[in-house]
C-alpha cells in the first residue's frame, strides 16, 4: 500500500496532476479540497450565512458533522470518475462556483470543521471507509494543504506542489501570464486565508518540493511517477 500525499497552494495543477498519477499507478484518488468544497456547497445550501462578521462556528460544525455522519455525503475516490454528491444528487461541478470558491475558507478554517474532516480522509486513505465505486489499487494519492503535515504525514511520497503567483493564477484564470489577474478568482487571496491554518507555501521537513512553474503538464507527472517509482 502506497500513499501518495501532495499539497500545494490554489492553482498549481494539483488536481489535475494527482489525478492522472493515481491512473498511471491505477491507485485512488482522494481530492480533499473536494469536501470542503462539499461542506461550504451544504452550508450555503442550509442558508447559513458565511458572510456575517462572527460567522457562527458551532452553527457550521454541526451542520457538517450531520453532513458526513448523516450520511448526505459521498465522494468517488475513482480518478476516471472522481464525483462528490450530497443526498445523491452530484454536485462536482457546483463546488466549483465562485460562490463556493470565496466562501470555502470561511469553513475550512474552523478548527472543528478540520476534525471531522481530518478523521474522513485518514479513514479514506486507510482504505476502511471505501466508497463502493472504486475497489482496485493498491495506493491512494491524496491532494489537499495538510496531508503531507498533518492527514498523512506518515506517507510513503510527500510532495509540496508550487509554482510562482503569477503562474497560478494564470492557470487559474485559462489565459496567458500577461493578463494574470483579470478575471477569475484571486488565488492569493484564497492562499492567504488558507495559510492561517495550515502550513502549506513551504515543505516541512522530508517532503519533496516540486516547482512546476516551468514545467508542462506532461514534465510535472513524469516527475511525480519518478517520485513515487523510487519510493515503491
Ligand atoms: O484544493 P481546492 O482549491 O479545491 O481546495 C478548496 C479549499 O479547501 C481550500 O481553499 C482550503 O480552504 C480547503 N482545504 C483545506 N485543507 C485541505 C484541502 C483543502 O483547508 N487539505
Amino acid at each position: 500500500m502506497i500513499r501518495v500525499a501532495i499539497d500545494g497552494p490554489a492553482g498549481v495543477g494539483k488536481s489535475s496532476t494527482s489525478k492522472a498519477l493515481a491512473r498511471h499507478f491505477g491507485y485512488a484518488y482522494l481530492d480533499t479540497g473536494a469536501m470542503y468544497r462539499a461542506c461550504a456547497w451544504w452550508c450555503l445550501k442550509q442558508g447559513i450565512d458565511l458572510d456575517a462578521e462572527e460567522i457562527d462556528e458551532r452553527q457550521v460544525t454541526e451542520t457538517v458533522g450531520e453532513f458526513f455522519t448523516g450520511d448526505h455525503f459521498d465522494i468517488s475516490v475513482d480518478p476516471d470518475d472522481p464525483r462528490v454528491s450530497a443526498d445523491g444528487e452530484d454536485i462536482s461541478e457546483a463546488i466549483r462556483s465562485s460562490e463556493v470558491s470565496t466562501h470555502v475558507s470561511k469553513v475550512s478554517g474552523i478548527i472543528p470543521v478540520r476534525r471531522v474532516l481530518i478523521a474522513a480522509q485518514r479513514a479514506y486513505i486507510a482504505r476502511e471507509d471505501q466508497p463502493e465505486s472504486f475497489s482496485g489499487g493498491l495506493g491512494v494519492v491524496a491532494e489537499g494543504r495538510d496531508i503531507t503535515t498533518v492527514v498523512a504525514p506518515d506517507a510513503e511520497v510527500r510532495v509540496l506542489l508550487t509554482a510562482r503567483e503569477e503562474v497560478r493564477q494564470a492557470r487559474r484564470n485559462g489565459q496567458s501570464a500577461d493578463t494574470a489577474g483579470v478575471g477569475g478568482e484571486d488565488v492569493a487571496a484564497r492562499d492567504r486565508a488558507d495559510s492561517q491554518v495550515t502550513s502549506f507555501l513551504t515543505a516541512a521537513d522530508g517532503v519533496t518540493t516540486l516547482d512546476n512553474s516551468d514545467l508542462t503538464f506532461e514534465q510535472t507527472l513524469t516527475a511525480l511517477i519518478t517520485l513515487v517509482e523510487d519510493a515503491v
